[in-house]
């Protein structure tokens, strides 16, 4: 990928995830985080067709530029791809050959000041990917109790220090409100403990918790799984990376759910038989694929990274 005039995201898996998708089946493949374009580019270069989607107006004009030369084939639309039904009913479209989704926030947005999600550099507490939504990530921190707090810390950033966390914020915006990431981070980092092999900054687990909850990233992905099934075709392919245990987790058990697998969540009868419901996905894997040490050392960003992939099965 390009990466001198545009800004840069080196996408995930590539080579897995074409792999994955097929896009030489031919057919309409949504993308729905396209971000700055990377794994739209290689389906588009392999000759499929494209819907675009991002929440990120600003990520999806770049995108825009990126694959201008393909522009008969690939169609871009501002929306959440939890609501692709309806997005796809909007089009008049029916099946769709492939989905994708590239989970959480690009590289560009990670790195950009301005969007404050970095904690590496100074910028407004923002985290929005979409813009036009209200909520920031300040107000979370100026007005939400500490209990409230701690309990997003803990729960979304895996933060065994989250009641520490919590209690710095309020004192800390007692003095003043908390308006900047530079503010946050160094607040953070006063109250937990650099440790672990890779000494990760301190500060990553309480800036996780606060983008999922700002952009409710976890909220009904679920659902999103079963209505993407609900839209493939018949032998169609669905491809999600994950960079975390939360949102993995969730991929795991829906895909699982819809392949008919049975797990500790599957209801069960009074005769103690568990309600499998009837497959409509069979798994590509049983376990997610993860990248090769050539490509973690390459893009450091791909090391947690799970790719977990599965085929529509014809209707029964
Ligand atoms: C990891 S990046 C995708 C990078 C892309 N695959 C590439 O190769 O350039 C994730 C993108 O998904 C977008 N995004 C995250 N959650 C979304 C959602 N629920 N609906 C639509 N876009 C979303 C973000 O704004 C971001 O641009």
């Amino acid at each position: 990928m390009v990466c001198d005039t545009l800004p840069c995201h080196v996408p995930v898996l590539l080579t897995e995830v074409l792999a994955a998708l097929e896009p030489r089946r031919g057919g309409w493949f949504v993308d729905g985080t396209v971000g700055l374009g990377g794994h739209s580019e290689a389906l588009l270069a392999a000759g499929a067709r494209v819907l675009a989607i991002d929440r990120d107006a600003e990520a999806l004009h770049y995108a825009a530029v990126r694959l201008a030369k393909y522009a008969d084939r690939v169609q871009f639309v501002h929306d959440d791809f939890r609501s692709l039904k309806k997005i796809l009913s909007r089009l008049g479209w029916g099946q769709v050959a492939g989905i994708l989704v590239d989970l959480g926030v690009s590289s560009w947005q990670l790195d950009h000041p301005a969007r404050g999600f970095s904690f590496r550099q100074d910028g407004p507490l923002d985290m929005r990917m979409d813009v036009c939504q209200t909520l920031t990530a300040a107000d979370i921190v100026n007005t939400w109790g500490e209990a409230e707090l701690a309990t997003l810390i803990r729960q979304w950033g895996e933060e065994r220090y989250a009641g520490r966390v919590a209690r710095a914020i309020v004192t800390a915006r007692r003095q003043a409100p908390i308006l900047t990431t530079g503010r946050l981070a160094e607040l953070v980092r006063q109250v937990v403990p650099t440790c672990g092999p890779h000494r990760r900054d301190p500060a990553t687990r309480t800036f996780q918790a606060l983008r999922i909850a700002v952009n409710r990233e976890l909220e009904g992905l679920e659902t999103f799984v079963s209505e993407a099934t609900d839209v493939l075709a018949p032998g169609g392919r669905f491809v999600a990376l994950t960079f975390h245990s939360l949102e993995d987790r969730i991929i795991k058990h829906a895909l699982r759910r819809e392949a008919g697998i049975p797990d500790g969540d599957t209801p069960v009868n009074e005769k103690g038989q568990r309600l499998v419901p009837k497959p409509r996905l069979r798994l590509l894997h049983r376990r997610p694929v993860v990248p090769m040490a050539a490509e973690v050392t390459a893009n450091p960003r791909a090391r947690s990274a799970k790719l977990r992939s599965a085929e529509r099965l014809p209707p029964a």
